[in-house]
């Protein structure tokens, strides 16, 4: 049986609008490998970066972007549990999930928990592991504490607060007023990012400092997300979301950051900072996969289990990629802009 894959290209740097549709047919899955049927895929600030350039780790155009995808084992290739087949599964793709159909390494694969639906388990594959390891491996968050959340309203941001009130962490969490309310239903206390006595207003709810800041934004407020630290306190910085509009370099921001960061952690002020990358440790294959499929396990449990909430902020078919990459990049979205087939 042949399968034909309907894909959506960038063909370089273009708006939204500028998007393509092509088809073609894929093969059989190789040794290692299943062919999965997308259900969901979704909507990341990466490939608001990608379109411009401006990703970290820039894959050469044309290629098809989809940082995670949620979707049915349809065949699996020799050497793999044929069990599989049929099951949802969950994978981190970094590109090419803008896909009807993708061959994937089994290994790579993580089941979706029975009756958790294929557009909520999208909204928390990058997102839930980013959140988790950021909470847990990096900043290893304990009950009692307090952390800031940038951008709480975003796919990572509303992901993070929702796991910390589950790990018994209190929340301050930065975003525009009008996504003020849904911060709140969340479990965060929500500030005005845009505030000029924003960083006043945190203090006077956390005297003390923050046990952890989780900063995406970076630029100037990196100084400020750094000075908030309580004794003992980390900085999470895991973007420069503040560079995306800028001409030039993708990776002198990020670069910049980091020599900061390792500036600030020689010091001797009791304060540590760490800059998270997901993909950190992927050269190490079958150990990557095992921490993901642990960490992205946790996540689905707690979605299973009624602790966290999908946070479905539209629905897309495929083919309107263009209308959902408008409206992710529109500033008036809460949680995960999802394309469905
Ligand atoms: N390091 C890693 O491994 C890793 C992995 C995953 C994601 N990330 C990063 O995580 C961030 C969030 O990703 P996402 O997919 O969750 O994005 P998203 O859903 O589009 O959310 C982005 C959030 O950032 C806010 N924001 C955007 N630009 C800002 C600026 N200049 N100043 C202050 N706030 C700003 C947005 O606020 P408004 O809604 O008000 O615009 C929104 O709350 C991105 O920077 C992404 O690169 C990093």
């Amino acid at each position: 049986m042949t399968t034909t894959a309907t894909e959506i290209v960038l063909p370089g740097k273009v708006e939204p609008e500028g998007l393509r549709t092509r088809s073609h047919v894929i093969a059989e899955p190789a040794a290692g490998q299943v062919l999965v049927r997308m259900e969901a895929t979704g909507v990341s600030f990466a490939e608001q970066q990608m379109r411009r350039g401006k990703y970290y780790d820039q894959p050469a155009f044309p290629f098809v972007p989809g940082y995670d995808v949620v979707g049915v084992v349809e065949a699996t290739g020799p050497g793999v549990d044929p069990a599989l087949a049929g099951r949802r599964v969950a994978a981190l793709t970094k590109i090419g999930g803008w896909s009807s159909h993708l061959l994937l390494a089994a290994d790579a694969v993580v089941p979706v928990p029975e009756g958790v639906s294929a557009a909520d388990a999208e909204t928390l594959v990058v997102n839930g592991i980013t959140a988790w390891q950021m909470l847990h491996r990096t900043a290893k968050i304990r009950p009692g504490q307090t952390v800031l959340v940038l951008g709480a309203n975003g796919g990572v941001g509303s992901t993070l607060v929702q796991l910390a009130r589950a790990a018994g962490v209190r929340v301050i969490g930065t975003a525009s007023p009008r996504h003020h309310d849904a911060v709140r239903a969340l479990g965060a206390t929500p500030l005005d990012y845009r505030a000029p006595d924003l960083y006043d207003q945190i203090r006077a709810l956390a005297p003390n400092g923050v046990d952890a800041v989780f900063d995406h934004v970076g630029g100037a407020g990196i100084v400020e997300s750094f000075r908030l630290l309580a004794p003992g306190g980390t900085l999470v910085s895991y973007g420069t979301a503040s560079t995306r509009d800028q001409e030039g370099s993708s990776r002198l921001p990020v670069l910049k950051l980091i020599g900061r960061l390792l500036w600030w952690n020689a010091l001797p002020n009791r304060r540590h900072t760490s800059f998270f990358n997901i993909w950190t440790g992927v050269r190490d294959k079958a150990r990557f996969h095992a921490k993901l499929r642990h960490d992205l396990g946790q996540v689905f449990d707690l979605l299973a289990d009624g602790t966290l909430q999908a946070q479905v902020a539209a629905r897309f078919p495929l083919a309107d990629a263009s209308a959902a990459l408008r409206l992710a990049e529109s500033g008036t979205v809460a949680g995960k802009v999802v394309l469905v087939p």
